[in-house]
């Protein structure tokens, strides 16, 4: 097995090597001024199995484009197989047409992976699991979703917040919630978000949630610009909450975010490092690791 860290995750895919105890293999790469990527590989791959890590932020056009050169190169060079480690996938959020005459971004996705030669797609907390399955059912790629959502909770737990409830901002990422509360205890429940598919205003229905008094996680998938996070944090300090804290899976950083999110309340602000930045406080390549083990 080769394990080339990409361009966009040359720790992650360094550690993720290093757990496999693989040298690891970073291909040469350079953006020309017009904004072109070059890519050559390192290593011959002909007959050998391997894993491209590469995130899709930021930057996602220019991060998805320096993976597909690589898939295809190490295609061309006669690869066994080619699994793509993309810890943070971007366009999963348009997992579906919302409205007519949309483009259904993730399928084109999958298609360019699939062309490119990609035989297995590893994502860690994708935005919408069951979504991403009926678009996987039209491809003949295999995709395999990580949780770090435990080893968040873990952190968490030794940071103070053993026994604390654990929110979701809604429905649909619930199961994240649960999953923390099965590490933290203290219980879990959802908030009901919305978000106007045009202007992107976010309203949150906040139901009595008896936190009194105690410490509160509101548990994300991502972060992106912070608006949804900080109106879940917020309605927990409203409800007297002690101490809430804020975890996910990705910060995508955006101008602002951190700032909306601390204003709330929040403390801490926590990720993963499927994005590195300064809120990874948990590493996820043990489990890249393991899933590839697996795989093998
Ligand atoms: C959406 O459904 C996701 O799970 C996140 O809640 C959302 O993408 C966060 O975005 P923002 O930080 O811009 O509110």
């Amino acid at each position: 097995m080769i394990v080339i860290p990409g361009p966009s995750s040359l720790g992650l895919g360094w550690r993720v090597a290093e757990k496999l105890d693989l040298e690891p293999q970073p291909v040469e790469h350079r953006v020309f001024p017009d904004g072109e990527s070059y890519i050559k590989l390192t290593k011959p791959v002909a007959g050998e199995k391997v894993v491209i890590v590469q995130t899709t932020a930021p930057n996602p056009d220019t991060r998805f484009m320096q993976l597909l050169l690589i898939a295809r190169t190490a295609k061309d060079f006669g690869a066994s197989s080619i699994v793509a480690v993309i810890p943070y996938l971007a366009y999963a959020r348009q997992d579906k047409r919302f409205t007519d005459l949309e483009a259904l971004s993730l399928d084109v996705i999958f298609g360019m992976l699939e062309c490119s030669g990609v035989t297995d797609l590893i994502t860690v907390n994708i935005h919408n699991e069951s979504s991403t399955r009926s678009v996987e059912a039209k491809h003949n790629m295999k995709f395999h979703n990580i949780s770090a959502v435990p080893l968040l909770a873990e952190y968490l737990k030794g940071q103070g917040f053993d026994g604390a409830y654990s929110l979701s901002p809604d429905k649909g990422a619930i199961y994240i919630a649960e999953a923390a509360s099965k590490v933290l205890g203290g219980g879990y429940n959802h908030f009901d978000k919305t978000r106007h598919r045009e202007t992107g205003e976010i309203t949150l229905a906040v139901k009595d949630l008896n936190v009194k008094g105690r410490k509160a996680v509101v548990f994300d998938d991502m972060i992106s610009s912070g608006g949804t996070m900080a109106k879940a944090v917020e309605a927990l300090i409203a409800q007297g909450a002690e101490k809430v804290a804020a975890a996910c899976t990705h910060v995508l950083y955006m101008p602002g975010a951190e700032e909306k999110i601390r204003k709330a309340g929040a403390d801490p602000i926590i990720a993963t490092n499927t994005i590195e930045t300064p809120f990874s406080r948990v590493s996820i390549a043990g489990l890249i690791a393991d899933k590839l083990r697996e795989l093998t």
